[in-house]
């Protein structure tokens, strides 16, 4: 699954190195970015005129806290290939202003201009960045505060529950559609019910990912568990 993704994106930065990228964090594209970092090495992969946004930030988070979205993009890609950070871009997770945080991260993603590719992971509950269950479809850069289901959820990454962020700063849906296209990866049996709803189930704000559907260039890349349902 990971290098089948890893593919599309490097053809991607092949066919043009100057293109958008947009990025997801979480488990499952850990492997993607591993290959990615492995090409990057071997001399097949260049990285320097590449422009990347990220979904979504904690909301209080500095960079260097181990547990921001950022910390992990350095650790897991940023740092490993010749990406110039001045174009690495997350929502500022230390903006106490949640309306001053969206507008200027949206800000940046006009100035960017349209992502080539966007990056996205599943959630158990069909979120896609933090676009909990019942998000409007039309929203751009927003705060909002985690569902409990994706508390426990990411709580496997901090030492305990009550550490875990309650807010976080995220692309809206509205943003994530406008990106030319869509790369979502998914592993694993526990997400396959959720694969079956998003993907061939009704299109519902209770299940975000459902919008997925009405965009015209989507790829899912997922491993034989994922897709056991379908
Ligand atoms: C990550 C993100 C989330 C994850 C989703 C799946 O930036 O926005 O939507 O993609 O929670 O996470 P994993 O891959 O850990 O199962």
């Amino acid at each position: 699954m990971s290098r089948k993704a890893a593919n599309i994106l490097s053809a991607q930065v092949i066919l043009k190195p100057d293109c958008v990228l947009g990025l997801a964090t979480g488990s499952t594209p850990i492997g993607l970015y591993n290959q990615l970092a492995a090409w990057y090495r071997k001399g097949d992969l260049d990285f320097s005129k590449v422009t990347t946004v990220n979904l979504d930030e904690y909301k209080g988070l500095t960079q260097e806290d181990p547990q921001s979205y950022y910390y992990f993009m350095d650790e897991n890609l940023f740092q490993k290939v010749n990406i110039d950070k001045n174009r690495t871009f997350l929502p500022d997770g230390t903006e106490p202003d949640s309306e001053k945080a969206c507008r200027q991260y949206n800000d940046i993603l006009a100035s960017v201009g349209q992502v080539d590719i966007q990056l996205l992971g599943l959630g158990h509950n069909g979120h896609i960045g933090f676009n909990e269950p019942d998000t409007f479809f039309k929203t751009e850069t927003h705060c909002v505060k985690l569902t409990e289901q994706t508390i426990k959820a990411n709580r496997r990454f901090f030492a305990s529950e009550e550490d875990v962020p309650r807010e976080a700063y995220t692309m809206g849906i509205k943003t994530i559609m406008s990106a030319r296209q869509i790369l979502i990866v998914v592993s694993g049996e526990d997400k396959a019910e959720i694969v079956k709803k998003a993907f061939f189930g009704p299109i519902t704000p209770q299940v975000p990912a459902s919008v997925l559907q009405l965009h015209n260039h989507v790829i899912l890349v997922a491993d034989e568990a994922a897709l056991s349902q379908i």
